[in-house]
């Protein structure tokens, strides 16, 4: 495992295994959802790099960036697990040298849906610094997991208009065995705290039952708010899930439809979802 600290080292490397890289973005404290995305890049590509950085940009709440769980050592020692060639692993002052620029990518439409209504400044976080590593690691293949439904749209979406030479590939939502979705702020629950947060998914999976058996939508809407019981929700619904608008029932049924939930267990933010064709 080469270990990348700097963009110009980072670039040099771009350069060298130009066309060959696979590329994993991540803010680290690696889990199973990460590792799956590295097995796909592994196999799609001779060669496969991983970056670690939890960029303050994303966090519109200093007290979550604060909280997010860091270990390096862990994670290098997951990554050569792995054999994975190079982890790009850098500092803030090397990936904003001169502080957080005032540039803002922003899609209106489909910001101010989801996550993007609760974060604000979130996904413009996002699309700078993902922007900045596809410019220094230059990747044929980058990939996302779907559990950031909404992120992994706007990323392709921001490659699509940007004319962006990477392929973004969006891989599924890894769970643990007992349902609940993988986040590295997993850690940060309690063991009565990890229990509550198993009605995230049990409510998604009563939802999409409910409307798979052809429910309309305030039906759906029903089953998920009643089965998310007492917890704390930031959202929970059901929208298009090209554009991400809300249902209301009066559409047509749209082809594709994302069951999204956002909730707080013992103050930590929990996002999950389930994709229904
Ligand atoms: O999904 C994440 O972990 C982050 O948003 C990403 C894509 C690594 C950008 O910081």
């Amino acid at each position: 495992l080469k270990v990348i600290r700097t963009r110009a080292a980072m670039r040099e490397y771009a350069r060298q295994n130009a066309g060959r890289i696979g590329f994993v973005p991540t803010m680290g404290y690696l889990h199973e959802g990460h590792l799956s995305l590295i097995r796909r890049a592994k196999a799609e590509n001779p060669l496969t790099v991983v970056s670690i950085f939890v960029n303050p940009a994303q966090f519109n709440d200093p007290a979550d960036l604060e909280k997010y769980p860091v270990d390096f050592a862990r994670d290098t020692a997951m990554l050569e697990g792995e054999a994975v060639d190079a982890v790009f692993a850098p500092t803030r002052e090397e990936v904003y040298p001169n502080g957080v620029p005032e540039l803002r990518m922003r899609y209106d439409a489909l910001m101010d849906k989801l996550c993007g209504a609760h974060r604000p400044g979130h996904f413009e976080g996002v699309l700078l610094v993902v922007h900045k590593l596809f410019m220094w690691i230059m990747p044929r293949r980058a990939y996302f997991g779907l559990k950031d439904y909404q992120q992994y749209l706007l990323i392709r979406k921001m490659v699509y208009d940007l004319e962006i030479p990477v392929e973004v590939i969006g891989c599924p939502l890894v769970r643990e065995a007992d349902g609940l979705a993988m986040s590295s702020r997993n850690v940060r629950l309690s063991a009565f705290g990890r229990k509550q947060a198993l009605l995230i998914s049990r409510a998604l999976f009563a939802a999409a039952k409910v409307w798979r058996s052809g429910a309309s939508v305030a039906e759906t809407q029903a089953a998920l708010h009643s089965a998310l019981g007492e917890l704390e929700v930031e959202y929970a619904l059901l929208c298009n899930a090209e554009t991400l608008v809300t249902l209301t029932g009066s559409e047509p049924r749209p082809e594709k439809v994302l069951i999204a939930v956002a909730v707080y267990v013992e103050g930590v933010r929990l996002i999950d979802n389930v994709l229904l064709p």
